[in-house]
Formats: structure tokens, sequence, C-alpha cells
């Protein structure tokens, strides 16, 4: 499969300086191949982000998700921490849950009933040993329950590492959540909660997530795609950075909150006034702060030319709730739906224009577009290494 995709000498175009370097080739953003390609080697490998916790705010809560077709299940489990399975059935493969919804105490297989409690135990296996016996000899339910992945929280974010052997996440999250940190103070993630209502958007895009990807760390279409947004926050009052292989991104010192007839919004008083901050923490999701919102965005890349996107926001303290703070809350999330709207589309410009034979990679420019050839970087250094795809072990 590899050999047909040519990875060492994209890898290798890549790789140059950023003055000689060509951009990744048009087959990293159309093959199946190398869809499938970037699920063993990017995505499995890696911390990727799968959902919004508050998708399964309450004990007993399910939701559905996938990784590049890998089928999994976000469970809200007792003691308040969401637990990541394969969403399959041990008996006969079944996928377990089609829709969002809650467990009532058991996750029950719609084929043949087998259950399982929200820790992934196996606690149930109708008729198993005939009409009305469900016990087996021989069987032991202990060594079929579901098949835990490897998942962490932060900031509202589940991440998986599906290969189980990626580096710790303390140590691979630590240097974004010390930059947010360092501009908003200690304990900020105590007081940023979900919105209540209008906090969420969905954009379903004709477009490879790497696109997508690229788009979030370039600043210099602002005046051209955001004209609003430029007048407010103009191309030359934002600055990037990229000093940590894990991620990189753009901020503006020029942010203006948006306007609306709720009182003040609650701020997280350290960070800076005028200061947004927008990094892109590879591979998939997008964290965006301001003194009086925050927002996520998680890609889930559904085929080589098409991603979901998911966003949701976040206010301080009581202004994530509060029936006084829903104009703000509503100006917020048009504001966002307006400009990430525009992004929509010129994602889905650069995927048609990946299928021109007189185009395969492009070029960088030298001040403006260090943070996409950042990410090709990562990317190439991510195909050149093998996966590890170990096996995960069945629940507990
Ligand atoms: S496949 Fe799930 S109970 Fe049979
Ligand atoms: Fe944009």
């Amino acid at each position: 499969m590899t050999a047909d995709l040519a990875i060492p000498e994209l890898t290798a175009a890549v790789e140059r300086p950023i003055g000689e370097a060509t951009g990744l080739a048009n087959r990293a953003y159309t093959s199946p191949d190398f869809f499938r390609l970037e699920r063993e080697r990017i995505f499995a490998p890696s911390w990727a982000c799968l959902g919004h916790a508050a998708d399964v705010p309450r004990p007993g809560d399910l939701r559905p998700a996938r990784l590049l077709g890998v089928p999994l299940l976000m469970v809200h489990a007792p003691g308040g921490t969401v637990r990541v399975f394969h969403n399959v059935c041990s008996h006969r493969g079944n996928e377990l849950v089609g829709e969002s919804g809650r467990a009532e105490g058991a996750i029950r297989c719609p084929y043949h009933a087998w259950t399982y409690d929200l820790r992934g135990r196996l606690i149930g296996t109708p008729n198993i040993g005939g009409f009305g016996v469900h016990e087996a000899a021989g069987f032991d339910r202990t060594a079929h329950g579901l098949r835990e992945v490897r998942s962490e929280s932060w900031l509202d974010l589940v991440f998986v590492n599906l290969s189980g052997d990626a580096e710790p996440f303390e140590t691979w999250i630590e240097p974004l959540a010390g930059r947010f940190e360092r501009l908003a103070g200690a304990g900020y993630q105590r007081r940023l909660r979900p919105a209540a209502t209008n906090g969420e958007l969905r954009f379903d895009v004709r477009g490879n997530w790497k696109l997508a990807v690229e788009n979030n760390l370039d600043a210099s279409h602002l005046p051209w795609i955001h004209p609003s947004l430029n007048r407010q926050s103009p191309l030359e009052d934002h600055y990037c950075f990229l000093d940590d292989p894990r991620f990189a991104g753009q901020g503006s010192s020029a942010y203006h909150t948006v306007p609306h007839e709720s009182p003040p919004l609650p701020r997280i008083e350290a960070w800076p006034d005028r200061t947004g901050e927008y990094p892109s923490l590879y591979p998939n999701v997008f964290v965006s702060g301001h003194a009086d919102h925050f927002w996520t965005m998680v890609l889930e890349p559904a085929a080589p030319d098409r991603t979901i996107e998911r966003w949701r926001s976040y206010f301080v303290d009581e202004a994530a709730e509060a029936p006084d703070f829903e104009s703000a809350r509503s100006a917020i999330r048009e504001r966002w739906a307006s400009i990430l709207s525009e992004d929509v589309a010129v994602v889905e410009g650069m995927q048609r224009g990946r299928s021109s034979p007189a185009f395969d990679g492009g070029v960088f420019g030298p001040v403006l577009d260090p943070p996409v050839h950042h990410f090709h970087r990562w990317v190439a250094r991510r195909l050149a290494a093998p996966g590890t795809g170990r096996a995960p072990a069945p629940a507990a």
C-alpha cells in the first residue's frame, strides 16, 4: 500500500527548508489508501480528539463517535469520568450503540441483548446456554467485556490513543495547557463551562481534515475571506507561534468582544484584554481563548474529502447558563458561525483544487506560512514512522 503512495518522496519534499519545500502532495488529500495510512500512522498512535465531554454530561449518558471509521463509544461512567470503548458487541460484532442516549444502568446490544455495565463489563448473556439458561459451561464473561480505549479529558475535550502506547497524556498536553495557564492563570478551567444554550455548531465540510487545520493556522487570508473580522482584528495585529512540535497557531492582539444586549460578560481576569489565541493541537482539534469566552472545534475525518466539524463555546461562571446572558451567547455563536462558514468555503475550494494536475503541494511564503509548514512536517514525520496498532485489552 505505502509503495503506491510514494511516502518517502512525499515526506522529503515537505522536510526541506521552507523556501525550498513543497506542501503535501494531492494524494494526501484525495486517496482512500492515504486516508487508511493516516489512521494507522497519525491518528492511532497519537492523542486524537474524539469529542466533547459536554455531549455526555450525566452518568449513564452514551454517545457513539467515529475516528476515521473506527466505531467508538463515549460513556459517562459512575464517578464522573468519561470512558471510551470500542463500540462493538463482543458476541457477533454488532454495533452496540447507534445513537446518543442513556444507558439506564446497563448498555444492551440490540441484536441478542447481551448487556454490559458502564465500566464495560459483560453482565448479561441471555439464553447463551439454551432457552432460559443465561450461563454456559466454559464461557467466561470476564474475558468478553468491551474493549476499552485509552482516553483522557482536558478542557471538555475527550482524547483517545487507539494504539495504547502514546506518551503520557500529561506530558503531551502540558505545553498547550501551560500556554493557556500562563495567559489565564491557575484554576481558569474550573470557571469555564459549556454554554447551556446557543453553544454548538456543526459543519459538514466537503474537504480533507488537513485543509481545515491548515486554514486554522493561516492568518493571512483574513483580509480576503473575513473582511468584517479584519476591520476589528486586522492582520497586522496577528502573531503566530510554532515553538512546540505538538501544536501551532495564531493570535490576535486586537480582539474586541462581540456586541450584545446582555450585561458585561464575566471574564478570566488575568487574560489580557485584547488577546485572542487560536492554536491547532495536532492532529484534529482547535482551541480558542479570549477573556470572555473560549471555544473548541473537533474535526472528525469522515472520508478523504469529508470532515465533520463540531464546535462548542464556553463562558465564565454564570454566563454559561444564566438567562441574562442569552443575548451574549447567541451573538458570539452567530459571529463565529459566520466566520467559520467563510472558512468552510475556502477548505472546500482547496479540496477542489487538489484534483488539479497542475498543482501538487504548492509553496510556502516565508513570513506568514511557517505554521502551515510546521503542520505538514508533523504529518510527514508521523507518516515516516510505522504505526504500532497494539490490540486493546478487555475491560477489567
Ligand atoms: S451481537 Fe450483540 S448480543 Fe449478539
Ligand atoms: Fe479563517
